[in-house]
């Protein structure tokens, strides 16, 4: 079995955060963020910049005139399409899709995102983008375990999915320690803000009373944005029943007697946006 020791070794030798991924993920945490400053990095990366225009061109928008210029793409796009595209990038290579569990754990995460973001702009809209980069990212720990042969995680979440026990509990039991833990490490690995490094580290078990306000508050919104993925059944084999939706919500200042409703607005914009998200990601 991994020992703590085993996983800050494997953190360790995961590819370092690109310059431009962390640039991306700054200024799209700052909700005072304009395009322009956005698009300078951009513009910066070769890469990124043929990404862009890569899914402007794409099918799914098809403009009439090919988009050759990064300035147009973010016009023709729309500034909140081109953070979701950019946030993408940042985490490429992160999410991959080689296999089942792969592909289930990037729907999970995919719907943990929308659901992050949907919960923050029911709340507090200021964090919207930073929700959903902590719900593209917050089970990052699960792909690492993924990766490491001797913890044989397949065998875990099969337990999982066929048993319906938490898989964060099957976790602590057989290593010592669960995803949420590992997935903080590879934030601090990426030097990613503390506050995603925070709600990453705290998305299971108790919320430490320690924590800054900003951290509270996207650690509650992630909390119950995996909740409702879990309880839409994305990336599950069934959905999870939920019958006190505002003990889910464990928010104090946070509309309890109107969780049901924000359930139902994300489940709306997950069906509107998972083919967007596909060529945002792609
Ligand atoms: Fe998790
Ligand atoms: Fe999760």
């Amino acid at each position: 079995m991994p020992s703590v020791i085993d996983i800050a070794r494997e953190v360790k030798a995961l590819p370092a955060m690109s310059v431009t991924a962390q640039r991306v993920i700054e200024i799209t945490h700052n909700p005072r963020a304009n395009a322009a400053g956005l698009q300078d990095v951009i513009l910066y990366d070769q890469a990124l910049s043929t990404h862009l225009l890569r899914v402007a061109n794409s099918p799914f928008y098809s403009p009439r005139v090919p988009v050759t210029e990064v300035q147009r793409a973010v016009v023709l796009l729309g500034f909140e399409q081109v953070k979701k595209i950019c946030i993408f990038y940042a985490t490429k290579g992160i999410l991959k899709r080689p296999g089942l569990a792969e592909t289930l754990l990037w729907e999970h995460s995919l719907g943990t995102s929308i659901a992050a973001r949907v919960v923050a702009e029911h709340w507090q809209p200021d964090i919207a983008a930073q929700a959903f980069t902590a719900g593209l990212l917050h089970d990052v720990g699960k792909s690492v375990l993924m990766g490491i042969p001797e913890a044989d995680y397949e065998s875990l979440l099969r337990t999982f999915y066929n048993e319906s026990i938490p898989l964060a509990e099957l976790e602590r039991d057989r290593y010592g320690f669960d995803h949420a833990y590992v997935g903080a490490q590879v934030s601090l690995h990426w030097k990613l803000p503390q506050v995603l490094v925070k709600a990453i580290a705290h998305h299971h078990g108790e919320v430490p009373a320690d924590l800054t306000q900003d951290q509270t508050d996207l650690t509650r919104i992630l909390r119950l944005a995996n909740r409702f993925a879990h309880a839409a059944g994305i990336g599950r084999r069934e959905p999870l029943a939920t019958s006190d939706w505002g003990a889910v919500a464990e928010n104090p200042g946070f509309p309890g007697a109107a969780v049901a409703g924000i359930f139902d607005h994300f489940m709306h914009e997950y069906e509107q946006e998972r083919a967007r998200m596909d060529v945002a990601a792609m």
